[in-house]
């Protein structure tokens, strides 16, 4: 009876899991996946709780209780900003906790582990182990603890790939002899090495697309882990967060237009940037008014934000501007970059807790033909996925990464604080173009301003 309890709560578990990542596929009922697969934990927590097996309620007491509370002050306290450095941790937590699992089954049963068992065992432990110490160099370098830059020497590639040889080949050994301890910790060391030099040459631009990768590694060892020990809902739930893992990596891959081995292998940002083809000059600075003027006046406004938006916090303000310019008959458009921002879906889900309308958010192939006919494109604390030089120049380290061609748009206001580069490091040659005016300035204060001057342009 229990056991039909507790393998219903787990089917019942799966669904809720499953609708729940089908909902965070639209901005509209992403907000509801979130509570679904909320609900699918909490089933699969009272299932769990319920098995015969469980030895003491008490550690398991203490551990909700220690756990929690450091979850809960965390997720509270966490600024917008530090959220990426927050999931990356809390991978590392979740692969640990995998990693932890298979040594205990390891300790437990030694020598008397079939095959099968041993396989998902030395699956779950070397990818659980590699994505701590990944995921804690991750949120390391994010959290700048740590140089952001790639940190490489020579052969490093070849260095990390023989790590990882020794590493598989400790695990086929322990298949065919489950009893040898040695090659189990050798493995267990190699993997914790493994995860480090794998993501120390990585710089912090790349973090999301390795975190994602990361992510799908942890939910790959949670599948390991349903296989060892008998768990299905472990098996579903580490398969979903494992492949939608991978998927979100190719997604973000394809929109910087890199390859996930050049992301891995690439130590992209390590080469002195080549100077830009148009990046010489002076940026023609504008004032609140002038500003104001054009956009009182465009027929069409693009507003395009970016990171600065998000360091910001600008989205209220800049639903705020929309309105004003709505009322006096303006058509306001939102272009979203798929990797504007840190994190996938970023401006997405900053619009819409400013209750941006879905209905006016546009992807870069749906809005970039309407940049030539838009009066003016304002440039909300974006830079790399603005840059025309990724279009313009086969010489760019960004060459080839689709962008929003607001340069093609009859004026552009750029607003920014001061001189500060993007993510990529490198100049953008669009602030110097000669329809670009710069409002500098941290972003909110300026579009404050800016809808005090419109309501009276
Ligand atoms: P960035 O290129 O990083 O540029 C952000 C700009 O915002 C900076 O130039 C900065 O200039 C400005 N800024 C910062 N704080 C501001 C504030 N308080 N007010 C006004 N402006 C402010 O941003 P982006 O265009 O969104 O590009 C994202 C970058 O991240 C890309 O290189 C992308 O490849 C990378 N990336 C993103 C993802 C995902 S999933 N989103 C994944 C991997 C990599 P000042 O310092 O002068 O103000």
């Amino acid at each position: 009876m229990e056991h039909y309890f507790v393998e219903f709560s787990y089917l019942f578990a799966s669904v809720f899991f499953i609708v729940g990542l089908k909902s965070l596929s639209h901005p509209d009922t992403a907000r509801r996946g979130m509570h679904l697969a909320e609900i699918g934990m909490l089933l699969a927590i009272i299932g769990t709780l319920l098995h015969k097996e469980i030895v003491s309620y008490q550690w398991i007491l203490v551990g909700l209780v220690v756990g929690g509370a450091i979850g809960g002050v965390l997720a509270q306290r966490v600024a917008m900003t530090a959220l990426p450095q927050l999931t990356a941790l809390s991978h590392g937590f979740g692969a640990l906790a995998a990693t932890l699992v298979g040594i205990a089954e390891y300790a437990r049963h030694g020598a008397a582990i079939e095959k099968p068992q041993m396989i998902a065992i030395g699956v779950e432990v070397l990818l659980g182990a590699l994505t701590t110490t990944g995921s804690i160099v991750a949120a390391a370098k994010l959290q700048e603890l740590m140089r952001g830059s790639p940190i490489t020497f020579k052969g490093q590639n070849y260095v990390n790939l023989g790590i990882l040889a020794v590493a598989l080949g400790a695990v086929v050994f322990l298949i065919f002899s489950p009893g040898a301890a040695f090659a189990f910790y050798l493995m267990l060391a190699l993997a914790l090495v493994f995860g480090l030099m794998l993501v120390l040459p990585i710089a912090a631009a790349d973090m999301p697309v390795v975190m994602s990768l990361l992510n799908a590694y942890a939910g790959l060892a949670a599948t390991a882990t349903g296989f060892a020990i008998n768990n299905n809902v472990l098996i579903i739930a580490g398969t979903l967060n494992g492949f939608s893992g991978f998927i979100l990596s190719v997604l973000m891959c394809r929109a910087m237009n890199r390859s996930i081995t050049n992301v891995i292998f690439g130590a992209f940002g390590s080469a002195a940037s080549p100077a830009t083809a148009a990046a010489t000059g002076e940026a023609r600075e504008i004032n609140i008014e002038d500003a104001a003027t054009q956009l009182a006046y465009a027929r069409q406004v693009i507003f395009v934000p970016g990171y600065g938006m998000a360091t910001a916090q600008a989205q209220h303000v800049v639903r705020e501007l929309a309105s004003v310019l709505e009322e006096r008959g303006v058509t306001v458009k939102y272009a979203i970059h798929p990797v504007a921002g840190r994190m996938p879906g970023h401006m997405n889900v900053l619009l819409a807790e400013a209750d941006v309308p879905y209905s006016q958010l546009f992807e870069l192939e749906q809005i970039n033909s309407d940049f030539p006919n838009t009066d003016v494109a304002i440039v909300i604390g974006a830079n790399d996925v603005v840059n025309p030089d990724a279009r313009d120049n086969p010489g760019s380290p960004i060459a080839g990464m689709p962008i929003l061609d607001v340069d093609r748009a009859r004026s552009v206001i750029v607003l920014k604080r001061g001189k500060g580069k993007g993510f990529a490091g490198i100049e953008n040659p669009l602030f110097l173009k000669q329809n670009t005016g710069m409002l500098y300035g941290d972003a909110k204060g300026t579009l404050g301003k800016l809808v005090a001057a419109v309501a009276q342009a």
